[in-house]
Formats: structure tokens, sequence, C-alpha cells
């Protein structure tokens, strides 16, 4: 048990068509701190028959859903928002508990994630048509925007609040249903938004939530029904190809913000300070497990070392511990997992010449959480320079020049967030379209927003999320062609 001031937030059950269920076969799944590793919860390990009822129950739902008129959806979206934000500390408090990262990072995401319902809950009224001017004297054309359906939503652990509410808001806000996976490792927090968008007042099935240990055949459940029209995932670009391919067979509409490897340049002319604070903020945030935390940073000749060892200083200061406790920078990882594959990266750079400046190991102060690393002199044949990290591990590579690092911040097939640090406003210019990137943060360290568009290019994905651009992903274009006009 978790202990919150609302303790109906506190959910063990799976939401389907407006009711708290238990799983067909009656099989739990533990929830369990990576901290302390106690068992906070148990949850439905539901299968391919639930997730069908549940899209089901999406698609009758759909049929009235669909006709709310633009202000009523905003209203009971508004109210979804209104609810997180009254209930910020016990939502942050089941985050940290089931995912382990700081209270304070846990308050922001909690803040991060209603802020997409809070401006869906606007845009469901702004999914405006356009009028052409017919092709002919008699014709007139006019477009008009419709919800797409039934929205399949895959989402991970790193995130277990945001990522839900980033797709959730701007399907539901276009009229569309949705039915949610969330991970397996962070389910609660979940099934707390569940139960906060049943006290808004959502219509029965409208929002939809499974939990379960075979997310395979879940997937398969949700990319082969015929009443799904959109799938939309966040996770890894292994998982996403999977769903990609399955999709095919019924030609449905994805969205895939999928892994990274994100370049973080420094210049020989960029403020050094802000560029530490800013490598600090987009490394370490999560403990390195976010898809757009800096995975490479490049540092030119001139100022390598300056920004090397104040980086080494800045890695010092941070406080690794137990996300519940005051003052804590770094949680553990999510899973024994995920810490034996950082551990692997960091040998590989060792055993191949690189040079562990601080840190390298797992601390003493929990067995999941790895010490904050910085590398040098490392490779670019490197697995950290090839892998997505996802953990407290920083290389810093030196460059001579622009076109140098430029070419090798885009040597690999992600394309999600880049970030540099320089003064010079054409180079800003040049190397801003020159990364092949969806996303740039220049002379910052932190780029995620509900008003900017969030999305990838290359291996990393397409479709995006937040902004005026992300309702689109779930709307359906049609124009009507009008004749005998005399
Ligand atoms: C992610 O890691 O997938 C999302 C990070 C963010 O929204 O900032």
């Amino acid at each position: 048990m978790i202990p919150l001031k609302n303790k109906s937030l506190y959910k063990t059950q799976c939401y389907v068509n407006g009711e708290w269920r238990n799983s067909n076969s009656g099989d739990r799944i533990n929830v369990y701190n990576p901290y302390s590793k106690e068992l906070v919860g148990t949850v439905p390990d539901m299968g391919a028959a639930e997730c069908k009822e549940a899209i089901e129950s999406a698609h009758a739902a759909f049929q009235t859903w669909k006709d709310y008129s633009a202000g009523e959806r905003s209203q009971i979206l508004r109210k979804w928002f209104e609810l997180q934000m009254e209930n910020i500390d016990d939502l942050a408090n089941i985050l940290t508990i089931e995912q382990g990262k700081p209270l304070a990072e846990a308050k922001g995401e909690i803040r991060y994630g209603a802020s997409f319902v809070e401006w869906f809950a606007e845009e469901a009224k702004r999914v405006y048509g356009d009028v052409i001017p017919g092709h002919g004297r008699d014709k007139r054309i006019t477009v008009i925007k419709q919800p797409i359906g039934v929205v399949a939503a895959i989402t991970p652990w790193n995130f277990p609040n945001a990522m839900i509410t980033r797709k959730v808001a701007p399907a539901l806000a276009a009229g569309c249903t949705v039915v949610i996976k969330p991970s397996e490792l962070t389910p609660l927090s979940a099934l707390a938004l569940a139960e906060l968008a049943e006290q808004a007042g959502f219509p029965k099935g409208v929002l939809n939530i499974i939990t379960t240990d075979d997310a395979p055949s879940v997937g398969q459940a949700m990319t082969s029904h015929s009443k799904v029209k959109k799938v939309s995932f966040t996770g890894s670009t292994k998982v996403g190809k999977i769903l990609l391919k399955q999709c095919a067979d019924s030609v449905k509409k994805v969205s895939m913000e999928l892994g990274g490897n994100a370049p973080f340049i420094v210049f020989d002319d960029a403020d050094i300070d802000a560029a530490v604070e800013g490598a600090i903020a987009s490394k370490f945030r999560n403990a390195g497990q976010t898809c757009v935390c800096s995975n490479r940073i490049f540092a030119q000749e001139g100022i390598y070392e300056e920004f090397v060892n104040k980086l080494a200083i800045a890695v010092k200061d941070l406080q690794l511990g137990d996300g519940l406790k005051e003052g804590i920078n770094i949680g553990p990882l999510i899973e024994p997992k995920a810490l034996s594959f950082v551990e692997k990266v960091v040998d590989n750079a060792r055993t191949n010449g690189a040079t562990i400046l601080t840190g390298g190991k797992v601390s003493k102060v929990n067995d999941l959480i790895y010490e904050p690393t910085i590398v040098t002199n490392a490779t670019t044949d490197m697995m950290v320079f090839r892998e997505e990290i996802f953990g407290p591990v920083a290389p810093v590579f030196k460059f001579k020049t622009e076109s140098e690092v430029i070419e090798m911040a885009n040597d690999t097939p992600y394309g999600l967030a880049s970030y540099f640090y320089g003064r010079d406003y054409a180079r800003i210019w040049r190397v801003s379209e020159g990364l092949e990137y969806g996303m740039v943060g220049i002379n910052t360290g932190m780029i995620s927003t509900t008003v900017a568009p969030f999305g990838g290019i290359k291996e990393s994905g397409f479709g995006r999320e937040g902004s005026k651009y992300g309702i689109e992903d779930f709307v359906n274009i049609k124009y009507m062609c009008w004749g005998g006009v005399e």
C-alpha cells in the first residue's frame, strides 16, 4: 500500500467500459519499488481477450463521443486536468514509488503530463477545417477533420504519467476513444489517471486501461484489430519496428516515438557554465532514462579541458538515493536488466581504452543506482557512441571543426533530440539546419514542453506530440467537393 491523502487513487484493477475489473484468469502482476524492492501493489495480468473487449467498448463509445461538441469534450478534459493538479502530491508519490525518480522530478512530470490535458482541452475547440477555391465555376471545396476512431496507446515506464496524457489528451479532444496499455513496471500511475478520468466524467468506454505481463500478445491484439484505427507507441526502436510491421497488414495510422542517441555539442565560443548546467539537466534527468537525454557529448578542443573539469565537479554534487527523500537527484535504474546494460556499455569503453573519469560502478547507496559517470578518450566504434545508454553515463568526445562535429552527431540511425551551445548566430543557423534530428536545443538542455511538437526522424520514428500539431495525428482529413453551384 502507498501512503496517500486521496486513497481512491490506489487502484489495483483495470478500467474497461467504465468498470473496474480483474483479468479473466485471475492472474496478477507484482509491482515493486525499484529502490526498496518492496512489493507496492499487484495489478491484473490481462491478455488478448480482455484487450479485444476493451477495443469493442471503445468502439461502442466512439459512436457517441465523436458527436459530443468540442466544447463538451473540452469541459471534461479540463476537469481531468484540474483533478490531476489537485492530486499532484499523491500522483507524484505513486510515480516515485513505482518508478524511482526523485519526488521533485515526479512532481515535474505530473505538471508536464497535466499540461497536455489542459492544452488539448483548449485545442479541442480549434480543429478547424478549410475552404478551398473550387476548380470550376460551379465547384466549391470544403475540408473537414474527423476523429479517426479507436486509438491504442502503448506507453513506457520512464514517464508513467506524461506519456499517457501526451497521447490520450489529443485523442480524446479530437473525439477518438482510447485503449491504453501502460508498462507492466509502472501501471499504478496509469490506473490512478483512469480513476481521475472517471471522476472527471468521461462516458463509459471512452478511456480504457488494461495491464498485462504479455506485451507481445496484447500488442498483437491491438495492431490486428480492425476497429483500432491508430496505434501510438512510445518505446524502443526494436519494438516500434515490430508494431509497425504488424500495423501494415490493416494499414493503420501510426505514431512512433522511439529511441534516441542525442548529441550535445559545446563550441569554443559557448558559455561554458551554462553548457555544464544544460548537460547535467539533459544527461541526468531520470538517471539518464529518457529518450531525449544527451547520449554523446562533444566539446571543441579549445574548451574541452575546462568543460570536462567543470562537468566532473558538477557531477560530484549529484545526490544519489531514495527518490522519496528531499534533495535526491539520482534514483535507481528501473530494473536489474537496465543496470546490466549500463555496466556493459561502460565495460566496453573501459576495455577498449577509454578513461573513466568519475563513477563507472554501481553505487554503494543502492544496488540499482549507477554512479554518474564521465567517460573520456572514447572512440566512435564504442558502445557509448553507438548505443542509447539509458543510464547516467556521459561520454565526452573532443572535436576540431563544425563540419566534423555535425558529421559525428549525425552518424547514428536515430534522430530524436539534439543540443548545442555556442553564440555565433550564423553558426547557430548552420548547425540547427545541419543536425538530422526532430528537435534541437540551442543553448538549453531542456526542450520538453506542451507547446512544441515533440518527435523524431530517421529510426526515432514519426508523428508529433504536443503543440498545435499534436491533434493532427488523431483526425482524418475529408474534403467535400460541391458541384452544381450555379
Ligand atoms: C521520453 O523519454 O520518451 C520523453 C521525454 C520527454 O517528454 O521529455
